[in-house]
């Protein structure tokens, strides 16, 4: 029997090595927007999907990414974006028609959720908001007319988990398509379509580019989705990658099972500094048994990654401590190598309505703990605390 490559092999050389062009080690870049035909009977193989046309909707380093991620999440094929909302919102675009519906868990990207408010009322969708970590209430929500159903796991930025496995199996008995953005896990540690889930997005902006200097998204599904959402929502929209930057993502790809390891060994260490705290009220890690789904982390998550938040005591803690950090740096985003914090209160989830009830209070603050040495990241907070 063929042994299983591991993840990180499959991150650096793709499931097979292949030979890159003059013998070069490293994947090149094809920095051109048009491919040379021979003859017209080259345009029969690109349609059948075999070569390359024009780069909005194909180019051979976009592809490098795109088959390396499908195989990281455990996927038949991948499309790469210009950014994690492209990705959103060209397969949103593809998928639905005006008068469908769809269901989305109430804790999401705050852009995510704009993207799902503005067209859906332009468009005649309609938008279900419901709580997703009790699959409970999906039955009742389902209609004749929903076509999805959307959720993030760690979710931003409560860190709220969703049952991938029972929510994939109300879906698949209702016909639903289950799309999942797995950007605060990314697949070393959890990968939704193993789970029974249709459709992974990321944000790779994030943990896949690792260096806070690349945006970009990804999807990952089955190869008829995968044609559908290339020659319909990016071909149309536009929204694909640089070829630089999808160099860029590769490349980020590289390290992630390093990457993702040491954020979980900080994130651990950073959240449970944060339980000793006195002006901290909560810690809201996965990978902390205080964390109200740590049952179910531990089934679907290999580790608790590199994503946490806490709940001070009043917003004056909030603010001082934001005003006073050093070494963490006041910014949104995430999963980077720096440590980044913000109040999504004021920040990523400013606009959301009725941020307060789903736990978007203006005590909360997230922290993407970086890998600077984790004793300097507890000092900052620690004296930004005091
Ligand atoms: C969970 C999640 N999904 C999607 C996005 C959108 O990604 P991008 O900023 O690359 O468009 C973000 C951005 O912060 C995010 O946090």
């Amino acid at each position: 029997m063929a042994r299983k490559i591991g993840f990180s092999t499959i991150s650096i050389h793709g499931r097979e090595r292949r030979k890159q062009p003059y013998g070069s080690l490293v994947e090149p870049i094809f920095q051109n927007t048009t491919f040379l035909l021979d003859d017209l009977k080259d345009l029969e193989g690109i349609i059948a999907g075999h070569g390359f046309i024009y780069t909005r909707v194909g180019n051979p380093t976009q592809m490098i990414l795109e088959e390396r991620m499908a195989h990281l999440e455990g996927g038949e094929s991948a499309l790469a974006f210009a950014s994690g909302m492209a990705a959103i919102a060209s397969t949103m675009m593809t998928l639905l028609k005006k008068g469908d519906h769809i269901i989305s868990d109430e804790v999401i990207y705050s852009c995510t959720h704009d993207l799902f408010d503005g067209f859906a009322s332009r468009l005649d969708i309609d938008v279900s908001y419901l709580d997703l970590s009790d699959p409970s209430n999906l039955e009742g929500a389902i209609k004749e007319n929903t076509k999805l159903i959307f959720f993030e796991t760690p979710a931003n930025p409560t860190m709220k988990l969703v049952d991938i496995k029972k929510i994939s199996n109300i879906g698949r008995e209702h016909n639903l398509r289950v799309i999942v953005d797995n950007t605060f896990a990314t697949p070393f540690i959890q990968r939704p379509l193993e789970l029974g889930a249709d459709i992974v997005i990321h944000a790779a902006t994030k943990y896949l580019c690792g260096h806070g200097d690349t945006i970009g998204g990804v999807l990952i599904g089955d190869q008829e989705l995968v044609n559908s959402v290339r020659g319909g929502g990016l071909k149309d929209f536009g929204g694909c990658i640089s070829p630089f930057n999808a160099w860029l993502l590769i490349r980020g790809l590289k390290t992630l099972g390093v990457r993702m390891k040491e954020h979980t060994k900080n994130a651990n260490e950073v959240a449970r500094a944060l339980e000793e705290e006195e002006s901290v009220e909560s810690v809201l890690y996965p990978g902390l048994p205080s964390h109200p789904q740590y049952e179910l982390a531990k089934e679907q998550m290999k580790y608790g990654g590199g994503m946490l938040a806490f709940l001070m005591r009043s917003e004056d803690d909030v603010r001082r401590l934001l005003g006073r950090v050093k070494l963490c740096s006041l910014a949104v985003s995430l999963g980077s190598v720096e440590t980044l914090i913000e109040q999504p209160y004021s920040m990523t989830h400013r606009g959301y309505p009725e941020k307060e009830k789903l736990g978007i209070d203006a005590r909360l603050v997230r922290l993407s703990v970086g890998l600077e040495d984790v004793e300097d990241i507890i000092a900052d907070l620690k004296d930004a605390m005091e």
